[in-house]
């Protein structure tokens, strides 16, 4: 077995071993839960077994660990995979909590763009690119899909900080070559197309072992035909993902097909420009048609919902229950600063309002019940980012991205007044848990907070 050999001799000093409760989704069951479970992660931060704790006698004989060196959780203790945030834009964390009182295109031209230029500046970036990444791994969040700027030197900066703090991260030079909305931040062409081959190959150069390269056209909006066929080349040359936004908000939508008169729709544009492939995420796709739905399907393209976003610029409400019916992947999104908070256990909670807003609009419609929506804040992520055979739960080969969580945290805002089962407690801390309830981080083994 491989997973016992990666852990034999010397590396047997490094391995971790825990016992006590572990929840996670899989495909066949949005929720599992292991009670007294014991699992091993080895040095290089793999999982490598999953066994039942009273058996420890035995797998200690096997994986060749001393009994005692076991670290047990308490009874209103668990660890859940890491969660996994499908769309942030790290550059406009500074101004996260505000600006939420304009739609999409004015918001991007008043408060968004302005922001965004002055990423020229590499100490205001390391600034706010440290903030965001220590902010959302004291969240929980092992896995995250950023958007910067179209600033290379800071792009890297934050591939740079992602790497030191131990985040994984898919990490976009912004790329846009046309902007009515704010003439002044923009690039040329050949410009984005050379400072986007400049970041990837100084990005892989570093070989920061959980920190990649994503090939980030911003959106149709602000893209030429020319810039979007040759990024998918170079995606395509690479082998790299490629992150963009899509039919988010209606006005946005009737700008694509005035600015792309000869395409059938939004998600045709793209299509048509090579940019839909196993490998790509768009954001929001609140008004996709079936019609495009089924090219999601087809392609392996997926989608990141973006709950907060979605309701704070008043976009639009994505019926996740059809995009899953479509069997599109489909993971969950901050979507700072559009999305106020940057926080997935929020993102889990706006998933489910708005799935409750749409059953308001139409009672026979199927909510998501609360355990699909952990899956597409754990699994569902890291499929929709095609990381899953690396992550996203407790299977043995995967790396070991975890939160521990103690639901009783002292000065925590969880009150339990009586003996709750692991199935209630992740309840409880889904809806009203923070980062007071967790107390460590793992990405890929490794203990990421306390920081
Ligand atoms: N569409 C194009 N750019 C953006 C952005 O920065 N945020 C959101 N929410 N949508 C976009
Ligand atoms: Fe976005």
């Amino acid at each position: 077995m491989a997973a016992s050999k990666a852990c034999s001799s010397s590396a047997a000093t490094n391995f971790k071993v825990f016992r006590g409760t572990f929840v996670h989704s899989t495909q066949e069951e949005a929720l599992v839960i292991l009670e007294d479970a014991l699992l091993g992660v080895d040095s290089t931060g793999k999982i490598s077994f999953v066994e039942k704790g009273p058996e420890l006698e035995k797998v200690s004989a096997k994986f060749g660990f001393n009994p005692s060196a076991v670290t047990q959780l308490s009874p209103q203790e668990f660890f859940m995979p890491g969660l996994v945030d499908t769309h942030i834009h790290a550059a406009q964390y500074s101004f996260a909590g505000t600006a939420l009182d304009l739609p999409l295109l004015d918001w991007l031209q008043t408060y968004t763009f302005p922001v965004e230029s002055r990423y020229s500046d590499l100490e205001f970036a390391r600034q706010v690119y440290t903030h965001v990444v220590k902010r959302t791994l004291r969240n929980g969040t092992t896995t995250a899909c950023y958007f910067a700027t179209i600033h290379t030197d800071a792009s890297l900066l934050l591939g740079e900080i992602a790497n030191d703090f131990g985040q994984r991260a898919l990490v976009g030079k912004v790329c846009m070559d046309r902007n009515g909305l704010h003439e002044h931040y923009k690039e040329e062409t050949q410009e984005s197309l050379d400072e986007t081959s400049r970041f990837i190959s100084e990005l892989i150069k570093r070989k920061y072992p959980l920190v990649k390269p994503v090939v980030t056209p911003r959106f149709s909006v602000s893209c030429t035909s020319e810039l979007m066929l040759k990024l998918a080349e170079v995606a395509r040359n690479n082998n790299l993902h490629i992150q963009s936004h899509i039919s988010e908000n209606k006005d946005e939508v009737a700008l694509v097909q005035e600015l792309f008169p000869e395409s059938e729709s939004y998600t045709d544009v793209y299509r048509k420009h090579n940019l839909l492939t196993s490998k790509t995420i768009m954001a929001h796709g609140c008004y996709l048609s079936d019609e495009e739905l089924k090219i999601f399907h087809q392609t392996g393209s997926s989608l990141a919902h973006c709950p907060n976003s979605n309701l704070s610029l008043c976009s639009g409400l994505l019926d996740v229950r059809k995009v899953l019916s479509h069997k599109v992947k489909l993971g969950l999104g901050t979507d700072v600063a559009g999305g106020y908070s940057p926080s997935m256990l929020d993102a889990v909670r706006r998933t489910r309002d708005t799935s409750k807003a749409l059953k308001i609009q139409d009672p026979v419609h199927q909510t998501l019940t609360w355990e699909e929506t952990f899956r597409l804040a754990t699994l569902g992520g890291s499929q929709a980012l095609s990381m899953d055979d690396q992550t996203g739960n407790f299977v043995v080969g995967k790396d070991f991205d975890a939160l521990r969580v103690n639901v009783a945290a002292p000065n925590g805002p969880i009150d339990l007044v009586q003996d709750d089962g692991p199935k209630v407690l992740l309840e409880k801390f889904l809806n009203l848990g923070d980062d007071r309830n967790i107390l460590e981080v793992y990405v890929a083994g490794r203990k990421v907070v306390p920081l």
